[in-house]
């Protein structure tokens, strides 16, 4: 087979076959087809779409491109959630160890930032001595021993995702449905869970802008879950603001520590509760959504949740020092505030601008090879709805620089919008799929 002709027919827009989508991946995975002919295939995929058949070819090969988990010993019902990714979302990281400390296990490979959303993986290795790094053995045996086990894709677990996926960053090819579902869907697969909930975001600071793009998206998720006999529900949420006051890897950890012990965000709390109860649901473990919620502020309220957290830092190597103080993580060097420039009820706050100005601050990637700076990002004081005097503090900028701060908040100035009118608080859960 020839990378030339399938370069040739994706960039006239054909379909192409099960072996060419194959060949691709396998020798792309291998290192025989170079990052430029990837780059080039992955542009012109971005550009023409693929069919849903092709989609389906492109997940099974990147499932099949590493090893395939088998978790039927642990249980027969091992649940697992991932997101379409968004700005200052660390669900994964409160609701894990909520879902485990119910006795459900939970087995989860999480991604690195991509684009301006941020990574899981990124965020729990801003946990001193946390090892996202796992071999499939400790993984396994974490599930089985604790219930839980948030790892990296550093195992052989869909290799050839974590390559296109790192080439797709670089490239300006992060906003695909085609390479979303499959990226996410081949993931899933290889690590072995049978039941998947997804959340998929939508808005200025999610890779679907529209609620119409984002359904989309689910039902093809959807439809390579039915494929593969994996169980697949998909809540699409609001990503127009940060889900939450805090983005940056150490503050994002932070947030989710006072979460877990219920000093929660609403918006975060309503996503938390929704993806929550329907993994309960899918996990076999109680139908009734009202009733899961319900369990879910259950092991929040009586320090369940919280103590699974602990045990999962501590069993992946981490210290657990930080979450039982918080103070310790390391601060930013330049804390300078936003002020308002004006007065009224903030309309809009842009989470894409947000998301830009803290990758600009050093807490995501540019290139490939970028080292994140854990301390640094944004929090925010005031959202979408809240009422603001000119001069009041809108958010602070997290700085390791004088300048990059200075940059930042000049920046984080044109993400927020304002009108003398009252503005209602806007839904996070948009719709279930
Ligand atoms: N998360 C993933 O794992 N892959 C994507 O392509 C986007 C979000």
């Amino acid at each position: 087979m020839d990378i030339l002709k399938i370069l040739d027919k994706k960039r006239e827009g054909k379909e192409l076959e099960k072996k060419e989508i194959e060949f691709f991946v396998e020798n792309y995975t291998n290192g025989t087809i170079p990052d430029y002919q990837a780059a080039a295939l992955i542009m012109a995929i971005c550009i023409n779409g693929m069919t849903a058949d092709e989609i389906l070819s492109l997940t099974m090969a990147m499932a099949n491109s590493g090893d395939i988990l088998d978790l039927k010993d642990i249980s027969k019902n091992i649940v697992d959630k991932h997101s379409t990714g968004g700005v200052g979302d660390k669900v994964t990281i409160i609701l894990a160890p909520i879902i485990a400390s119910l006795g459900i296990p939970v087995a989860k490979m999480s991604g690195r930032g991509l684009g301006i959303t941020g990574g899981t993986a990124d965020k729990l290795e801003s946990i001193p001595g946390y090892n996202v790094n796992l071999s499939i053995e400790e993984f396994k045996k974490n599930v089985k021993d604790i219930k839980i086990s948030l790892i990296s894709q550093t195992l052989n677990l869909a290799p050839a995702d974590k390559k296109i996926y790192a080439l797709r960053d670089t490239i300006s090819c992060a906003k695909s449905v085609p390479l979303i579902a499959s990226s996410i869907m081949s993931k899933k697969i290889a690590a072995g869970a049978n039941h998947i909930v997804l959340d998929v975001t939508c808005g200025s600071g999610a890779f679907m802008k529209t609620k119409a793009e984002a359904k989309n998206l689910a039902k093809m998720m959807n439809l390579i879950g039915e494929w593969s006999k994996r169980e697949t529900k998909c809540i699409i949420t609001s990503m127009d603001e940060p889900l939450g006051y805090a983005v940056g890897n150490n503050l994002e950890i932070i947030e989710a520590v006072k979460a877990l012990k219920g000093d929660m965000p609403e918006d975060i709390k309503e996503v938390v509760l929704t993806l929550g109860a329907y993994m309960i649901r899918l996990a076999k473990k109680g139908d009734n959504i009202v009733e899961n919620k319900e369990k879910i502020l259950k092991v929040i309220n009586n320090g369940k949740a919280f103590k699974k957290f602990k045990e999962l830092v501590e069993k992946q190597g981490g210290d657990i020092s930080y979450i039982e103080d918080i103070e310790k993580f390391e601060k930013a060097k330049y804390i300078m505030p936003v002020l308002s420039e004006k007065s009224g009820f903030v309309e809009k706050l842009d989470a894409n601008i947000v998301g830009q100005v803290s990758v600009d601050l050093g807490a995501g990637r540019k290139q490939k090879e970028d080292i994140i700076d854990n301390a640094v990002g944004i929090t925010l004081v005031k959202k979408i709805s809240d009422e603001v005097k000119k001069g009041d503090i809108l958010a602070y900028v997290h700085a390791s620089t004088p300048e990059k701060a200075t940059e930042a908040v000049e920046n984080m100035q044109k993400a927020y919008k304002f009108t003398s009118k009252k503005v209602k608080k806007p839904n996070t859960i948009l719709e279930v799929v």
